[in-house]
């Protein structure tokens, strides 16, 4: 079904999560502040044409288009669309960037298997196209994944831009909204079975995206198990997780192992557990020990806890990459459009500030 009345529905939302929802609009004005190039990878598709309307006239992007330049046009045509000069590159077309983009990528993937035939054959898929346009500077970031599972959208991204620096693992992170205030759940997307390791990496890498998000982070590791109460590989791993957190990480608010009602009841955590460095507040921050629990945990939250959920919001790349669940709504897409925008800003000034040293 075509969703006609935006306006209406975001309306019935804010009024649903009303203040909790503040976050969502301090985001979108941040980036207006300074509205970045998004590559739109699935753009034969009325929702993200849609999206990609929205996030032009609300100035929050510039949008970029890849498909057949003449089926979009057609839907747009359909559905009344208007994204006026916006810019539309179909990759199965050889483009003029095609070229220096399947160098690039036999390059660095010619000792992982791929030949220079594969390359060129890759190339034209709308996903390694956009991931080089973001990685030549020609995108500031990457919207796919409406169509496609998480697993082969995000693995271009992997391949082409490739991690950031000092960092070990890319993950997966949900901003919920929920009428109790926001919350971030992670990793929900990628890492299936982290080691404590992994796991301490993911910690550290989502307490960040939340401080830059202007969020004390208070962060609570998960399990079945409270405190040593339960033994078992999982309580075992992240009860491991939580000893280097506190080693190496002194500063950071962490605490676990623990079930999640002691993480978000701060009373019930006090009576039972008086010692937790968490006393005093809810923890704000859910680390997982596995994708299956942490993705479980999200879409029940969004199904049944009345949440809006936000991303998933990809950390950890080098660039600008974000994956849309299977079948986001229209305001989803816009969400992550804004969630990319910031991550743009905020990847550009570090550059800025490394280029400058
Ligand atoms: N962090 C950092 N680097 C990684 C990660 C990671 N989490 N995963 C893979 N890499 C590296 C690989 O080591 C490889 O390195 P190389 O360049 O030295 O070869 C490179 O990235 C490319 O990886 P691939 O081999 O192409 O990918 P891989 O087979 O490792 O798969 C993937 C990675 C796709 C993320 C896999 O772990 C996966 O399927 N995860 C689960 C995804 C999923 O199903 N999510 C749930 C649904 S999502 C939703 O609900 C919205």
């Amino acid at each position: 079904k075509i969703i006609t009345d935006w306006d209406a529905y975001n309306e019935e939302l804010i009024s649903r999560l009303g203040s909790n929802n503040k976050l969502l609009r301090d985001m979108t004005n941040q980036a207006k502040q300074d509205p970045k190039r998004v590559v739109f990878a699935e753009a034969d598709n009325y929702k993200i044409l849609r999206a990609a309307q929205i996030v032009k006239e609300e100035k929050i992007a510039t949008p970029i288009l890849l498909g057949n330049e003449e089926r979009i046009r057609q839907i747009m045509r359909e559905t009344e669309l208007d994204l006026g000069d916006v810019e539309i590159i179909d990759p199965k077309k050889h483009t003029a960037r095609s070229e220096e983009y399947m160098n690039f990528l036999f390059k660095k993937r010619q000792r992982r298997g791929v030949t220079s035939f594969e390359a060129k054959k890759m190339i034209t898929d709308r996903n390694y196209y956009g991931a080089c346009m973001v990685q030549f500077g020609e995108a500031d970031a990457l919207i796919s994944g409406l169509t496609k599972n998480y697993a082969s959208t995000v693995k271009p991204a992997l391949q082409i831009i490739g991690i950031e620096e000092g960092i070990s693992r890319v993950a997966g992170m949900y901003l919920m909204i929920t009428p109790k205030g926001p919350f971030f759940f992670g990793d929900t997307t990628v890492n299936i079975n982290p080691t404590a390791q992994e796991l301490v990496d993911i910690t550290v890498l989502i307490e960040k995206s939340v401080r830059q998000l202007n969020i004390q982070p208070r962060v609570a590791i998960l399990s079945y198990s409270n405190f040593g109460s339960n033994d078992g590989e999982l309580p075992e791993k992240t009860r491991a997780a939580v000893k280097i957190l506190h080693d190496k990480y002194p500063d950071m608010v962490v605490d676990g192992e623990m079930q999640a009602n002691f993480a978000l009841n701060p009373a019930l955590l006090a009576d039972n557990f008086p010692f937790s460095t968490l006393n005093g507040k809810p923890a704000n921050t859910l680390i997982f020990p596995t994708l299956e629990s942490g993705n479980i945990a999200y879409k029940l939250m969004q199904e049944i806890g009345g949440a809006e959920a936000v991303g998933p919001i990809l950390l950890g790349l080098k660039k600008p990459v974000h994956v849309l669940q299977l079948g986001s709504s229209v305001r989803e897409i816009v969400n992550m459009v804004t969630i990319a925008v910031i991550d743009a800003q905020i990847k550009c000034a570090a550059m800025e500030a490394k280029t400058k040293k």
